[in-house]
């Protein structure tokens, strides 16, 4: 019996170090020093032992059971003492600093854009990115059938709307909420089933205007647009119109603003640049920019097409208009000199903790 004794004390005072946790070390008083333990069976059975063995059982049982009480107290007061030690506060720690957002390059650009042409009398129109085809299409008059729809493939929705291709949208939506004159902007993404490189993307974005009262005429729009680029991209900043087809306007034309990087050293030669992004001749050590053309294609613009007024019935005898659609990711690609447009969308620290 004192053997046992011996080797119960051994067994649960190793057993009681070693507990990794308070639950452990809980256990190990149930299991060692508990009701139902060995030991207390041990004690509570002294009486029936002969005289002679009662004395030594006895004193060998009580200081087993103060060993492992003492032994459970220390390890209990250990434990506590590491969970106090980890979860304490080093007040002395330098703090971290929060981390502090900037605005987006294209939001910066937008918003510098909408201040200047509010401060020439537009004002911000809102609305949808999700459209039906009548305001992206049919109202501008390129009905179903119109092949210019091809280069305006888009996202479409199960219910038929779509994500829209261009801002001119906004020219419908609000000629239809009231009559003239009307002078507003709309700023907002576009989208377009294009193929992405380094000046295209499937998702961009565009400023859309619309100015239509008696008398409006090209030369309103053309005054407009070189007003716009000489505010956001410098006052030497040239302009130039070049013929083009809009189902919504007649005249069309897109337009282009001379290079801000190589300030149209490279060229301003008549490149004929379509679509092609920041220009589009291919030869020579050229402006990365406007690749050697001097000038950047900036947007589309022309003369509200009058079978538009007739879709949202202003009358096209005394009401002409202007309008024009302005891609502003090329603008802040210009501003801060970014060759690839698909960074603006790539969400990447590295590249929006620059501005
Ligand atoms: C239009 O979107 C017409 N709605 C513009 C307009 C408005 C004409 C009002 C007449 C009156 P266009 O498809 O050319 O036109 O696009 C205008 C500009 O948007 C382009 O010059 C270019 O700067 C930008 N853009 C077009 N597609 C993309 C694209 N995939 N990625 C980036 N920018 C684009």
């Amino acid at each position: 019996m004192l053997e046992e004794i011996e080797q119960l004390q051994e067994e649960a005072v190793a057993a009681i170090q070693g507990a990794v946790d308070t639950v452990a070390l809980e256990e190990f008083r149930i299991r060692f020093a508990g009701r139902r333990s060995r030991l207390r069976a041990i004690m509570s059975g002294i009486g029936d032992l002969s005289k002679q063995e009662r004395p030594a059982v006895g004193q060998a049982a009580g200081k087993a059971r103060k060993t492992i009480e003492a032994c459970l107290d220390q390890r209990g007061r250990s434990l506590e003492e590491a969970a106090r030690e980890s979860s304490s506060i080093d007040v002395s720690v330098p703090g971290r600093r929060p981390m502090s957002g900037v605005l987006h390059p294209l939001t910066r650009v937008a918003q510098e854009l909408v201040s200047i042409l509010e401060g020439m009398g537009f004002t911000v129109a809102d609305g949808p990115e999700v459209e039906d085809e009548y305001h992206n299409f049919d109202a501008l008059n390129t009905p179903a059938d119109h092949p210019s729809r091809d280069l305006h493939d888009t996202f479409y929705l199960k219910d038929g709307r779509l994500l829209r291709t261009h801002t001119s949208t906004m020219q419908i939506r609000v000629m239809e909420s009231g009559p003239p004159p009307v002078r507003i902007i709309s700023p907002g993404r576009t989208y377009r089933k294009d193929t992405v490189d380094a000046t295209h993307h499937m998702v961009f974005h565009q400023i859309e205007g619309l100015c239509v009262d008696r008398g409006v005429s090209m030369a309103d729009l053309k005054a407009t647009l070189t007003a716009v680029g000489r505010c956001v991209m410098g006052e030497n900043t040239r302009i130039r119109l070049r013929p083009h087809f809009f189902p919504f306007t007649e005249p069309s034309v897109e337009y282009d603003f001379s290079c801000g990087l190589c300030l149209g050293d490279s060229g301003l030669g008549d490149s004929g640049l379509g679509d092609s992004g920041l220009g589009s001749d291919p030869g020579g050590p050229l402006c990365r920019l406007c690749k050697g053309t001097g000038w950047i294609e900036i947007g589309g613009a022309g003369m509200v097409d009058p079978a538009v007024f007739e879709a949202v019935g202003y009358d096209p005898e005394i009401y002409t208009g202007f309008a024009f659609g302005l891609g502003f990711d090329r603008i802040a690609m210009i501003r801060h000199g970014i060759d690839d447009i698909r960074l603006f969308l790539e969400n990447d620290l590295r590249f929006t903790r620059q501005f």
